[in-house]
């Protein structure tokens, strides 16, 4: 479902739970559009020389919640590019709100179980070590995800769900970027 007109944005922004697919699915959504991909986390990694996990080990997640709200804003300037959000980045509301500008913005939607499947052990991903945390995030998060202008199943293969979602953005015309004024 997409709410009110989405016409001529300049980024789709995915955003979801972690192991939701938004890497995957973004890479081949901007390769099927040939838009820019961008991937926030991996940006975030490259500008420190470190791993989230450094990161969060070495600074703090605080540390990279303002890195994460900096780049949002950073990245409000780009047009045609698909932008994969981290998973808790739409659950700050600042970073959400810099995110939502220009862009329209979807949620892979997927289940617990799947996620917990996919995630595994959590390497690489501070906020993963403990079912427990996952499962008390994924509750409280759902809310802030359902803010995003579309909701995609996020189960199929990440190739399908690409399409998904290219098809539902076709259909509303947003991927006319939009006029420069
Ligand atoms: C986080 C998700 C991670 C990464 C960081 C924090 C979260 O991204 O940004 O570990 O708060 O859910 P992915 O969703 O790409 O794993």
């Amino acid at each position: 479902m997409i709410r009110p007109p989405t016409v001529e944005v300049d980024r789709v922004v995915l955003v979801g739970f972690m192991g939701s697919g938004k890497t995957t699915v973004g890479s081949e959504l901007a390769r099927l559009k040939g838009w820019d991909f961008l991937d926030m986390d991996h940006l975030i990694e490259e500008r420190a020389g470190l791993s989230v996990a450094e990161i969060f080990r070495q600074r703090g997640e605080p540390s990279f919640r303002s890195e994460e709200a900096r780049l949002a804003l950073e990245v409000a300037a780009l047009q045609r590019h698909v932008i994969a959000a981290g998973g808790g980045a739409f659950a700050m509301p600042d970073t959400r709100s810099a995110l939502q500008g220009g862009a329209v913005t979807v949620w892979l939607e997927c289940s617990l179980e799947t996620v917990l499947a996919r995630i595994g052990k959590g390497e690489g991903r501070p906020l993963a070590a403990s079912r427990e945390t996952i499962r008390k995030m994924f509750v409280e998060r759902e809310s802030a995800y359902r803010l995003a202008d579309l909701a995609v199943d996020a189960s199929p293969e990440p190739g399908e769900v690409a399409r998904r979602i290219a098809a539902a953005l076709e259909a509303r015309g947003a991927w006319r970027p939009r006029p420069r004024g």
